[in-house]
């Protein structure tokens, strides 16, 4: 079962047009070699195949691009600009996204692996969606006016209000699950609010970042508000989290990698929020009818070939179905076809690289021997590629490595649960907390759960939506600040008060 279904096809003239152009870096508006000349392959995931070079950012690179975005920051057109065209352009934006769609959609097929279905309805809409929210933020900024009862000379009286003014130069490090979306979320906010951008896409994926940043150039964008240097984390990245003259940094990715910069932008006590991946609990309430508890399960961790931050990588069952619904969730995992991204059969792709390959299976390796029991994939896939065939592990306890940490990729580990009081307990017992899910129609049942579970976001009848409106993040490990919505205009901006004697 699971074998790969078909080769991964040419790319379409534009798509091949682009990843032929001059690897460079996006700096104030203008399209310039890194300084070393140093360069990153960027590879086709389907087969292993190196398809384009983009530049390799180094320290000097850096110091241009937070220069750039300090002067466009602080002096002339964006800084001046009133908030009605800040939300015209990120529209314009949004339109220049959705004429590009498939081209959009093929280049992150390419990069990531996924398919080009799933990358253009998921990925490419989600982030023509999710400027269009933004965009709407521009114009609805405010703060408030205040009485005050402190005290002045005589016949004084004081009058205050609050404003929210941009952060200021953020730095925005994005992973390679959802590229071009991520780089939604990070710019989406910050251009609302005012703020200027360095965008850092990940060395696995930088293709749709740089085209972003050509639609970008085109919305008509004033120099320096968005760069995009393409780099490795340790380098590009590190660099930019040590910059003096960076305000705030945004990241999503590793635990490891989220305290490494917390640490390092302690220095300069910058702003810092992070998103940092999970170990989401799918928790299935006796009185879920079977298919659908299938369904759901299934969709929670192969979507995106469980490469995704609120993969639903643990399965709670309860007593009485629990056998049928691994029995449905195993079957339909052996049933999904592995293909490249590009074929219009394909129902899963490779994951986005070598090494993520190397660590899931890894981690399989490791259920296997601390005891699990493998009830569908877990073996090799004998085909170029980074592909992995979605795997089930049951038969695990909460010891194992496989139920402790996040794998990002397609393995589930299902366990049974007895008594609705201890599920809580058994769903919060790791160090993440990002998000969860309840599968119940019993209301009481459903809404005394809800607040025992320490999660950012509880799903309840379904896995996985995210909305421009709607707070994401995590509570213990899984991250610190909210993206999206209110919250998300509140993180990128400061909180002024001014305090004025009438
Ligand atoms: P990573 O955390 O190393 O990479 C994410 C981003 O951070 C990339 O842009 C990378 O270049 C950058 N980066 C890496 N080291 C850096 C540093 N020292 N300073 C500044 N930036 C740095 O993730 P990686 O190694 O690609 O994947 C490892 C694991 O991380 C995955 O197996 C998965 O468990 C988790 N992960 C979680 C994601 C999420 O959505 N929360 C996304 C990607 C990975
Ligand atoms: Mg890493």
């Amino acid at each position: 079962m699971s074998a790969v279904i078909a080769e991964q096809s040419a790319p379409s003239s534009a798509v091949a047009r682009f990843l032929s152009r001059r690897p460079q870096l996006f700096i104030n508006n203008e399209w310039v070699d890194a300084k070393s000349g140093k360069l990153i392959p960027v590879i086709d995931p389907a087969n292993g195949r190196n398809i384009a070079s983009v530049a390799d950012a180094g320290e000097a690179d850096v110091d241009a691009a937070v220069a750039a975005a300090r002067r466009a920051l602080e002096h002339g057109d964006w800084a001046d600009m009133r908030p009605a065209k800040r939300e015209a352009l990120i529209w314009r934006l949004s339109d220049l996204i959705e004429q590009n769609a498939d081209e959009l959609a093929e280049l992150e097929s390419l990069d990531n692996g996924k398919t080009k279905f799933m990358a253009n309805i998921v990925d490419v809409a989600g982030t023509r969606n999710y400027f269009r929210y933004m965009a709407g933020w521009a114009t609805k900024i405010e703060g408030s006016t205040i009485d005050v009862s402190a005290g002045g000379p005589p016949g004084t009286k004081f009058q205050a209000q609050t404003r929210r003014e941009p952060v200021g130069v953020v730095a925005q490090i994005i992973p390679w699950n959802f590229p071009l979306a991520m780089a939604a979320w990070k710019l989406g906010p910050a251009l609302a609010t005012g703020c200027t951008c360095i965008l850092k896409p990940a060395e696995q994926t930088p293709l749709t970042a740089l085209r972003l940043a050509e639609l970008i150039a085109e919305a008509g964008f004033p120099p320096g508000v968005v760069n995009v240097l393409t780099g490795y984390g340790e380098t590009t990245g590190a660099a930019l989290v040590r910059h003096p003259g960076v305000d705030k940094v945004a990241f999503t990715g590793s635990g490891e990698v989220g305290k490494l910069i917390n640490k390092s932008a302690t220095d300069t006590l910058k702003r810092v929020s992070l998103e940092l991946g999970g170990k989401s609990p799918v928790i299935m309430l006796q009185d879920m009818d079977v298919q659908t508890a299938v369904g759901g399960a299934a969709q929670a961790i192969f979507f995106n070939a469980g490469q995704v931050c609120a993969a639903g990588s643990r399965l709670y069952v309860q007593r009485d179905i629990y056998d049928q619904v691994l029995e449905g969730v195993a079957g339909a995992a052996n049933a999904i076809k592995l293909g490249p991204g590009l074929s219009p059969d394909t129902e899963m792709g490779p994951l986005v690289s070598s090494e993520q390959q190397q660590r899931v299976m890894d981690y399989i390796q490791a259920g296997r021997s601390e005891g699990a029991s493998v009830m569908a994939g877990g073996e090799p896939v004998d085909h170029p590629g980074y592909f992995v065939k979605p795997t089930v592990l049951a038969s695990v306890n909460n010891s194992m490595r496989v139920v402790q940490e996040e794998i990002f990729g397609p393995v589930l580990v299902a366990e049974r649960f007895d008594d609705l009081n201890e599920i809580a307990d058994i769903a919060n017992a790791t160090p993440y907390g990002l998000s969860a899910s309840i599968w119940s129609n019993d209301l009481r049942a459903v809404n005394r759960l809800i607040p025992k579970i320490k999660a950012g976001t509880v799903w309840v009848n379904c896995h996985g939506p995210v909305d421009p409106n709607m707070p994401f993040g995590g509570f213990k490990q899984s991250g610190t600040g909210r993206e999206s919505g209110r919250a998300a205009i509140e993180m990128y901006t400061e909180l002024k008060s001014v305090c004025m004697m009438i």
